[in-house]
């Protein structure tokens, strides 16, 4: 199967964000990464709801949003409504998680869950009929620019097992730490969208990086 590629507007030049959009239209991107982070999940506030909307005025792949924030039921439908096409929580976040996915799904979006490094595959099996992606985070969220953790082989593997063996239509999306080095591994191990942010963003060239991360296989 062909990968995805999500550039994280994390790692963008936020004075010039309608200029990385455009570049990001422009490239053989798939979608485009937005990281929401609340300064109480992940030690860190990033940005919110209004840059969402005007990202999604001009931005002609879907908006893969993820969601670092705490109790993120209250924002769903504001996220719809800004224009996220897949909306991704972190399980770690979430008391009602099969809820709270299956109202992203009500609303016509994508739903994703992303797990912690310490959160182990084994806690999803009765979830996964649920969504259409999991996110597995190769670094602990809150920040770009971190040190892919190489034990995410084991848990992508362990995962792509179960989704292969049950036969659900679930990808796996990546997130941290991924560059030109480890993707063709992670995708050879069973992943089906790459996020990267300061791989592609402060790279001579993004457009170029991004060619090379999607024509890895
Ligand atoms: C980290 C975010 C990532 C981040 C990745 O908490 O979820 O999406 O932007 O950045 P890089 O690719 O620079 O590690
Ligand atoms: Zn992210």
């Amino acid at each position: 199967m062909n990968h995805l590629v999500s550039p994280s507007l994390l790692a963008a030049d936020i004075l010039n964000l309608g200029k990385e959009v455009t570049m990001v239209n422009q490239s053989l991107a798939d979608w485009i990464h937005l990281d929401i982070m609340d300064g109480v999940f992940v030690p860190n506030i990033s940005f919110g709801l209004p840059v969402v909307e005007q990202v999604s005025k001009i931005a002609e792949k879907p908006l893969d949003v993820h969601l670092m924030i705490v109790d993120p039921d209250r924002y769903i439908s504001r996220f719809h409504d800004a224009g996220a096409g897949i909306l991704t929580v972190q399980y770690e976040a979430c008391t009602h998680l099969q809820r709270t996915v299956t109202g992203i799904r009500d609303l016509g979006m994508k739903a994703g869950v992303a797990l912690n490094p310490h959160t182990p595959v084994s806690l999803l099996v009765n979830t996964l009929p649920f969504v259409d992606m999991v996110l597995i985070m190769t670094v602990n969220p809150g920040f770009g620019g971190q040190s892919f953790i190489s034990d995410s082989y084991h848990k992508i593997r362990e995962l792509r097992r179960i989704i292969d063996d049950n036969g659900y239509a679930v990808l796996i999306e990546v997130d941290g730490g991924i560059d030109n080095e480890n993707a063709a591994r992670l995708i050879e191990t069973g992943v089906n969208v790459l996020v990267a942010g300061n791989a592609i963003f402060s790279s001579p060239d993004p457009k170029e990086t991004i060619r090379k991360l999607k024509e890895l296989d």
